[in-house]
């Protein structure tokens, strides 16, 4: 079955999550935290993870705004910097204007130039995606932003990857789902889409059940991928 659509995880496969923690640290004043900027930004994105697995295990779902919050205040007191008002709201206001891969723009506009659907599918809530799409300015080359919050359980939940056939009216296999979180490139992959891990660090592979059909290093593949 030829790709038809093209799906995509958001936070770390077409945004740079790190970029909130990596930016602040360059800001004047802040060198106590660029001392600490990438425990943190690990902490951070771990925590947050480990809350969505945790949430959708006790059946206690909330938005990924509040997971994001509750994984910072974690990583800063860890850290020796719970005290930081300043700092949090920092790191919290440029989590809306995470960078976007350099490769995005022109990769989404291959994909539509060759006529495929594209979308993110993503944990993160509504108006945090339509302010990371808005500011890396993909709009135009993105037909939707698909989030959990549409039926209220995080990934990997299954009912979150419903949300593609129902959307688009494709079969499973039609569809390229890309991450460069491995758990949800292993779920989607157990799932029955076709997948792309995205190891932009080189880890190693997740032991799960399914494995991912491709290992890329970046993005810039994806539309020869498709087009296979
Ligand atoms: C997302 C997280 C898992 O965008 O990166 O869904």
């Amino acid at each position: 079955m030829p790709i038809t659509t093209c799906i995509f995880d958001a936070y770390g496969t077409l945004f740079d999550v790190a970029a909130a923690a990596r930016n602040a640290a360059q800001e004047p004043g802040r060198e106590a935290f660029a001392e600490k900027w990438p425990a943190i930004a690990s902490h951070w994105r771990l925590k947050q993870l480990q809350y969505t697995w945790l949430r959708a295990v006790m059946n206690t779902h909330t938005n990924f705004w509040e997971v994001t919050q509750n994984g910072l205040d974690w990583a800063l007191e860890a850290e020796g910097l719970g005290g930081d008002g300043d700092l949090r709201a920092r790191l919290l206001q440029l989590y809306w204007e995470l960078d976007a891969y350099p490769e995005v723009p022109s990769m989404l506009k291959a994909l539509k130039d060759n006529g495929k659907n594209t979308a993110i599918l993503s944990n993160g809530s509504p108006d945090m995606l339509d302010g990371a799409v808005s500011s890396a300015g993909i709009d135009p080359v993105l037909d939707d932003t698909l989030s959990v919050e549409s039926v209220g359980i995080f990934k990997p939940a299954s009912a979150v990857y419903d949300l593609v056939g129902q959307r688009f009216d494709c079969a499973k296999d039609e569809v390229l789902f890309v991450s460069s979180n491995g758990w949800d490139a292993a779920a989607a992959a157990s799932y029955g889409f076709r997948t792309v891990w995205v190891n932009r660090a080189g880890e190693p592979m997740d032991r799960l059940p399914a494995k991912p059909d491709t290992v890329l290093s970046d993005l810039t593949t994806i539309p020869d991928l498709a087009n296979a």
